[in-house]
């Protein structure tokens, strides 16, 4: 499969843009997609933040299945904050103010002592895709602060009040790490990596190979997958869904767009691909 790669400038210029706006923060909200907790995250988070603390925030909880909970296990037995949520829902409010609470509590007393009240701030972090605008929404009652485009006026951080904490209504937008290539081939699944600049068809062999190995019974289900190579299942898939062109020959593009969609849909079921051992591969633990 061709490398999943990151256009350097663009890598450098959101490296540069979230130290800058990390320097403003006491924390961190650091959104993973709880389908792939450790294909989603970046260690070159952790040479960043420094001693802030971090909230690993596994969302798309509704998406993912149990994989994601014994993840959230680990990542808390090595020390960390780390909580499920499912941004797009209100009801992930409440559990993720206590959480940054709780994140904070320190640092509040330790200001409350010296006389100092000022709010914690934070920045919510993550690679595309993971739902980092959804979770500034979520806690910002979707009241996000207009920025003053008048001519002349410098475009000021914005700050949103949430309970007695503020948030950067900015995303700080991390590049993936795309070292290794089977994690990121899970971003490539979710949508993390631009498709523009993948081989659908390439993505889609490997996706089917993976399901094959964790969930079969869901590719038999919907497709009438019966097993075989990453080839026979595509075409199983493209002959169950009538992707034939005229001449006889199976329409692999649309098989892929298909079988993508339905993935990140979440119409194979609720999923999490990525393993302890990926965890730690990833340095999440
Ligand atoms: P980003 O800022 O990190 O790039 O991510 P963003 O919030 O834009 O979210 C990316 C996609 O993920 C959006 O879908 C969003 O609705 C979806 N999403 C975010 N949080 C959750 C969640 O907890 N559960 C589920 N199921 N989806 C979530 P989209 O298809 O790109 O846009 P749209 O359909 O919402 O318009």
């Amino acid at each position: 499969m061709k490398t999943i790669q990151w256009f350097p400038g663009h890598m450098a210029k959101a490296m540069r843009m979230m130290e800058d706006n990390l320097k403003l923060c006491d924390a961190v909200i650091f959104v993973l997609d709880a389908r792939v907790p450790a294909s989603s995250y970046n260690a070159r988070l952790a040479d960043m933040v420094g001693a802030k603390p971090v909230l690993y925030l596994f969302n798309k909880a509704d998406m993912a299945d149990g994989g994601a909970d014994a993840a959230i296990a680990l990542v808390r037995k090595s020390g960390k904050a780390a909580l499920g949520v499912s941004a797009a829902s209100s009801a992930s409010l409440r559990p993720l103010t206590a959480a940054m609470d709780a994140l904070v509590a320190e640092k509040r007393e330790r200001y409350a002592q010296k006389g100092t009240t000022r709010p914690m701030r934070f920045l919510v972090a993550g690679i595309p895709n993971t739902g980092k605008s959804t979770v500034i929404n979520l806690l910002s009652g979707g009241k996000k602060a207009q920025v003053g485009d008048r001519a002349g006026v410098t475009r000021a951080k914005q700050w949103v009040k949430c309970g007695t904490a503020e948030l950067l209504d900015t995303p700080g937008t991390m590049p993936p790490a795309l070292a290794d290539q089977r994690l990121a081939r899970r971003l490539a699944y979710v949508g993390s990596v631009n498709d523009d600049i993948l081989d659908k068809e390439e993505v889609a062999l490997a996706l089917l190979e993976e399901l094959w190995a964790k969930y079969p019974q869901r590719l038999t289900e919907r497709y009438a997958i019966e097993g075989g190579t990453p080839l026979e299942m595509y075409e199983a898939l493209c002959a169950r869904r009538g992707f034939v062109l005229r001449g006889g020959e199976y329409d692999y593009t649309r098989g892929a767009l298909a079988l993508l969609d339905d993935f990140r849909k979440g119409r194979l079921g609720r999923v999490c691909l990525d393993s302890a051992d990926d965890l730690k591969q990833a340095g999440l633990i």
